[in-house]
């Protein structure tokens, strides 16, 4: 359906849990976040639920996040529930990529359409200090191993000064040698995100063209995010950037949020929306709930607002979210 802005809501980001087993420094503290209780978070059930009514609407494109999604059991049976919704034609994964290796072959069997995979460095130690776990090779053998399985990969990578600004041109070296896209996330001042020093998309872009030369914009629409990507001789992949904070792209913005415990929310920062939760375990008709999600979606912001009006305690953390 479109919003009061005109834009076309048809991609559906649900986190199916807040819990995670790595403790990214932008993310969390080194003592992880307390989880949600198990009550509190949304049964798979209710998840389609939503997501039946949710593609009543036009939503077709699902994305599962976390935390880590597959911190949660049970996802290869989700997807494939969810594949078999009438008019949800896509459901795709972002994970950190170390539960990923074991579980790959069941999720590409219920159906996975693609999955994107966190991964900052290519450095063990960085990776550590980053991620203040290890599994480096891990998080590499699985973006083989997706490959090999046939499904489309990419790798989010977020520029952070302190960690990985000097170290980004190897990343992007993934696009060269193997047929993945690799997209720099713009850090977010959000949570733990706003200690950290930035590394700005056109300073990447200098740096690889200084490094490879041209970089020409690509017109496929690749994948359903708000990436903007660009191909450059000899590479199989193409480069992506996810600008939120020196571009921005709340104007195409195509999708709303549900959090695990089922707060529906409408933009990544902003925190007027929905708690469903009640509404299900109250027994709410398909009908009803339909018709809620779609008076939400006529609420759906502007533009998010990064630095105002909300604080902290208001403001879901990225683990909750799920990017
Ligand atoms: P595909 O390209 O289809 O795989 O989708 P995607 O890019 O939306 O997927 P992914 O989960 O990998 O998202 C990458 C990152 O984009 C997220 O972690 C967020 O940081 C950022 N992002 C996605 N949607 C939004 C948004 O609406 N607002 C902002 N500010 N950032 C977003
Ligand atoms: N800004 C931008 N992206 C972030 N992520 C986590 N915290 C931030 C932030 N402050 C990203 C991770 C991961 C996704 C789930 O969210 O890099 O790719
Ligand atoms: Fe886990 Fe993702 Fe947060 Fe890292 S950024 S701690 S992988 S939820």
């Amino acid at each position: 359906m479109f919003d009061l802005q005109n834009r076309n809501i048809d991609y559906l980001r649900i986190s199916v849990t807040d819990r995670c087993n790595l403790r990214c420094v932008y993310c969390m503290p080194a003592e992880g976040i307390e989880p949600c209780l198990h009550d509190e978070v949304l049964t798979y059930e209710e998840i389609l639920k939503v997501c039946r009514c949710a593609a009543a609407l036009g939503i077709c494109k699902i994305k599962l996040t976390g935390g880590e999604p597959l911190a949660r059991k049970g996802t290869a049976e989700l997807i494939r529930s969810l594949k078999a919704i009438e008019g949800i034609e896509q459901v795709t994964m972002t994970s950190n990529g170390i539960l990923l290796y074991e579980q790959l072959p069941a999720l590409a069997k219920a159906g996975l359409d693609a999955v994107n995979i966190s991964l900052d460095t290519l450095d063990p130690d960085r990776f550590e200090r980053i991620t203040r776990r290890r599994g480096l090779d891990t998080v590499l053998k699985s973006i083989d191993l997706a490959l090999e399985l046939g499904l489309r990969v990419k790798i989010n990578c977020l520029p952070v000064r302190e960690f990985n600004g000097d170290h980004l041109m190897q990343m992007a070296e993934l696009a060269r040698t193997r047929p993945v896209d690799v997209r720099f996330i713009e850090l977010m001042p959000i949570g733990y995100g706003k200690d950290l020093t930035p590394v700005p998309s056109c300073e990447i872009q200098e740096q690889l063209r200084q490094t490879y030369g041209e970089l020409a914009p690509c017109n496929k629409k690749l994948g359903n995010g708000p990436a903007s990507y660009f191909s450059i001789a000899g590479f199989q992949g193409n480069i992506g950037f996810i600008s939120a904070v020196s571009t921005g792209f709340c104007g195409t913005c195509n999708r709303i949020r549900l959090t695990s415990t089922g707060f529906l929310k409408l933009c990544l920062h902003y925190n007027k929306g929905v708690e469903l939760r009640e509404y299900l375990r109250k027994g709410i008709e398909d009908a009803d709930l339909t018709q809620l999600l779609q008076q939400a979606i006529l609420q759906k912001p502007l533009q998010h607002h990064f630095g105002s009006h909300i604080s902290d305690e208001e403001q879901h953390t990225m683990a909750q979210i799920g990017g």
